[in-house]
């Protein structure tokens, strides 16, 4: 027993030593090397070269994207926003972070978004050949050319979309349109992936499945904060994070069991199963994809499919009503449409177009940090020198608010788009850039078309509603990676009278 007690305390002591003179070592070292850095030329306010502490508050506000561009207002383009972090809101930046030839590679940020088996998604990964296998793979069935063939599916869900907008308007004055538009683009999404809807629309209301893609957003804001916690809250009851974690779980759990019905469907009908965007994959004679990958990515689907197109058409939506004149004119173009029309004579529609572009300017659905790692070798950018390791990063929100590529950036003004210049077509970046460029832009933008379109052709006169006290601050953006409204509801009446 003595002989115990000593040895523990032998290691007490050799512990209590290792604090006492390391620790001060280490935090002396790595004051040393931030002091030393060749980041110290590189803008920012003093604190950035020391703590990320107050970007770290901003981003626990939902805030970060507007803290970084009050940076790039007050510093230039190019600004150090803590200690090993560096934003680029220039379009040479962003050409050399996001390149097609050359990309750097997505840092650890993105292990959050691994799917809910733990299996890297394409979205995730940063590994290049297994992106480059991914993409390779998934590329195809999403086309602009083979999305001609899922047009349909679109537009059915754009209808009933329509028809319970019109429903609740009628019945209680406004449409929350926010939640309409999730339960559509969660719908055609759904259906796209696994071959049948998730029926969102249908049912009309807000269940589990509901709630947890309603909080998706926010709660990725949560698991980039805090992703040790996150995995922690797998095993310790810690009330905010276990309900992230458990969220997450059941997002992967939807993803298996409809991976699962979809086996089935085929197994019923092997020679004439529905076509979705992995029916390819499950196809012994293709290259395929293991089921685990198969689960990961069509999750990531719903994740990335679902708010971004509803919350971008929310934005829409609210902005359209909020301006007659622009309302007018988006009506006046509408009316053009031949019966029947298809998202091929909506390509052709400028305004409806301009307005489609602009809203992705203004209220884009992922406007914050889309962060990569310079590689060990180093690089200059923009004149500034980068050491390996270094987290660069660009952020659309800048991007898109850049005074001198924009006049009047906070202005929703959908003609400007009518003769853009290099320059603002360049700075635009909604869907990101280079080789992980949004694989799904086709698909988001023919929803924005058709759900565009349908809308203003019923209501040509909605206007947003004060019902239940709701206003213009209700609309806020939170960001976290993903943009939402601040009070998560959008609500809009038919007319003027209603
Ligand atoms: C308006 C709607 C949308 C916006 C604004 C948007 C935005 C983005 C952005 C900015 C990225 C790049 C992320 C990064 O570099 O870290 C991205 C990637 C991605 N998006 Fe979207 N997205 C939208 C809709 C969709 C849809 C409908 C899908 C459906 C499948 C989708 C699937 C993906 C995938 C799979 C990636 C990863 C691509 C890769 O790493 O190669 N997105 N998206």
């Amino acid at each position: 027993m003595p002989r115990r007690a000593s040895r523990t305390t032998l290691y007490i002591e050799i512990l209590h030593a290792f604090f006492r003179k390391a620790f001060p070592l280490t935090a002396l070292h790595t004051l040393f090397q931030r002091a030393q850095s060749p980041l110290t030329k590189v803008p920012g306010p003093w604190y950035s070269k020391w703590t990320s502490l107050v970007l770290t508050y901003h981003w626990l506000r939902g805030k970060r994207a507007q803290y970084v561009q009050h940076l790039h207002e007050e510093y230039g383009r190019v600004v150090r926003v803590s200690p090993g972090k560096v934003d680029f809101s220039s379009i040479s930046g962003a050409k050399r972070i996001h390149s097609f030839n050359r990309p750097f590679l997505k840092t650890s940020m993105y292990d959050v978004f691994r799917a809910g088996n733990g299996t890297n998604t394409m979205f995730s990964t940063q590994n290049l050949d297994y992106h480059a296998r991914h993409r390779r793979l998934l590329s195809a069935p999403i086309s602009e050319a083979s999305l001609k063939n899922v047009e349909h599916i679109v537009q059915a869900r754009v209808d009933l979309a329509i028809e319970k907008i019109g429903l609740d308007m009628k019945r209680y004055g406004a449409a929350d349109v926010m939640k309409w538009w999730i339960f559509f683009s969660t719908d055609v999404i759904g259906e796209l992936t696994f071959g049948d809807s998730f029926r969102m629309l249908e049912q009309g209301k807000i269940n589990q499945y509901a709630r947890d893609l309603h909080e998706i957003a926010g709660n990725v804001g949560i698991r980039i904060a805090f992703p040790r916690l996150i995995k922690l809250a797998s095993y310790l009851p810690l009330p905010l994070f276990s309900r992230v974690y458990a969220s997450s779980q059941r997002m992967g759990f939807y993803a298996e069991e409809s991976v699962l019905r979809y086996e089935r469907m085929i197994a019923a009908e092997p020679n004439n199963p529905k076509t979705t965007l992995f029916t390819k994959l499950f196809n012994a004679s293709e290259e395929k994809m293991s089921r685990p990958e198969i689960i990961a990515n069509s999750q990531s689907y719903i994740t990335a499919g679902s708010d971004t197109t509803a919350h971008s058409l929310t934005y829409l939506t609210w902005a359209v009503c909020r301006d007659d004149a622009i309302k007018a004119k988006l009506a006046r173009e509408l009316e053009t449409l031949p019966d029947g029309y298809r998202d091929e004579d909506l390509k052709s529609l400028p305004y409806l177009n301009q307005v489609i572009q602009e809203t992705l300017r203004l209220y884009a659905a992922a406007p914050a940090l889309l962060p990569r790692k310079i590689p060990p070798s180093g690089c200059e950018i923009d004149g500034y020198w980068m050491p390996g390791g270094t987290e660069v990063q660009t952020q659309a929100y800048s991007m898109h608010r850049d005074s001198q590529v924009y006049l009047e950036p906070e202005r929703f003004n959908p003609s400007r788009w009518e003769s853009p210049s290099k320059e603002m077509k360049d700075a635009w970046m909604p869907f990101g850039g280079g080789a992980r460029i949004c694989l799904g832009l086709h698909l988001a933008q023919m929803e924005l078309r058709m759900a565009t379109a349908k809308f203003f052709r019923s209501f040509p006169n909605a206007k947003v509603s004060t019902l239940d006290g709701f206003n213009d601050d209700d609309m806020e953006q939170v960001i976290f990676f993903l943009t939402f409204p601040k009070k998560k509801r959008c609500l809009i009446q038919a007319s003027e009278g209603c």
